[in-house]
């Protein structure tokens, strides 16, 4: 049963899209898949049409399950089934307010990878979803985790986050002497150039291109693949999800694109992606 994290401790760069979308193409192919949502902002849970902090107990109480004071909660008894397949141990903003207390207890890294120990004979993958920052469940992710999936957004400062992010995992490395290797880059919206070209901007950039300037869209798909070259070389297997808007629509659904539009351009990718995931132990 491999735990899956995903990871980026920039914002917005899909880790949630890939998420909940490749847990539901998992649960298409018959697995038994749990989602892990370990942000306080809680997106995978309303992913899953879950709302936040209406569970009678979820990932808080995982985490301050063992500290004094408050009750003993196990993982196993704050996950929920959802109409849509995939399991849920859900999250709401309380989880921000346990941060604090983590940094007291002294196997403060490795509560997840405990946690998910207890259930782990349920199921056939464990995916965990993990908050834009360099805090206590990132770690506790990437300490979980026996595979990283890294998304990516297509931006100017998308690479200098390599850095950063080679930094947090020989962090990692050096606190608790698991090395992380992730396993795949997902670079999320990546062919929005090609997909959104409209007809007007194709037309300024055509006079662009005759008066030897580049276009917006020769900018874009410069950037764009100079982001997947460098994806190529710093991880084993590097994907490009492009612009689509039945994402956003799903998630406002509660449900994996799977569900609702299996065709869409953005679902065939997390399909193809799954296919791999699907394959490791
Ligand atoms: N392929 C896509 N096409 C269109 N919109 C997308 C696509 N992928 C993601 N999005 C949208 O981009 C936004 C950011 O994605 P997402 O929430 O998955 O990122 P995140 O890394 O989980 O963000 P955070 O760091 O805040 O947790 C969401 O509104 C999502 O619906
Ligand atoms: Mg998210």
């Amino acid at each position: 049963m491999p735990v899956i994290t995903f990871a980026h401790h920039k914002g917005g760069t899909g880790k949630t899209t890939a998420c909940l979308n490749i847990a539901g193409f998992l649960n298409k192919t018959g697995k038994k898949v749990l989602i892990i949502d370990c942000d306080p902002q809680a997106n995978a849970t309303s992913g899953l049409g879950v709302k936040p902090g209406t569970a009678g107990c979820d990932i808080y109480d995982v985490f301050m399950s063992g500290t004094e004071g408050f009750k003993q909660i196990s993982l196993s008894s704050a996950v929920l089934t959802t109409d849509t397949g995939p399991d849920l141990c859900p999250a709401s903003l309380d989880l921000a307010g346990a941060e604090p207390y983590l940094y007291g207890r002294e196997d403060h890294v490795s509560l997840l990878k405990t946690a998910i120990k207890t259930v782990a004979k349920k199921y056939d993958a464990v995916l965990v979803d993990t908050p834009p920052s360099m805090g206590q469940f990132l770690i506790n992710g990437l300490v979980a985790a026996d595979h990283t999936v890294v998304t990516m957004d297509t931006g100017p400062f998308a690479l200098q986050g390599i850095e950063s992010l080679r930094t947090i995992f020989s962090d990692i490395g050096e606190y608790t002497g698991k090395t992380v290797v992730p396993g795949m880059a997902i670079v999320t919206r990546g062919k929005i150039v090609h997909e959104e070209m409209s007809p007007a901007r194709e037309v300024v950039d055509g006079l662009k291109r005759l008066l030897g300037i580049p276009g917006t869209a020769d900018l874009e798909r410069t950037r764009f693949e100079e982001i997947m070259a460098a994806m190529q070389q710093e991880f084993p297997l590097a994907y490009a999800i492009p612009y689509d808007p039945m994402v956003p629509e799903a998630q406002k659904r509660g449900i994996p694109i799977s569900e609702c539009a299996e065709d869409s351009p953005a679902a065939k990718e997390y399909a193809e992606i799954t296919n791999v995931i699907g394959g490791w132990r």
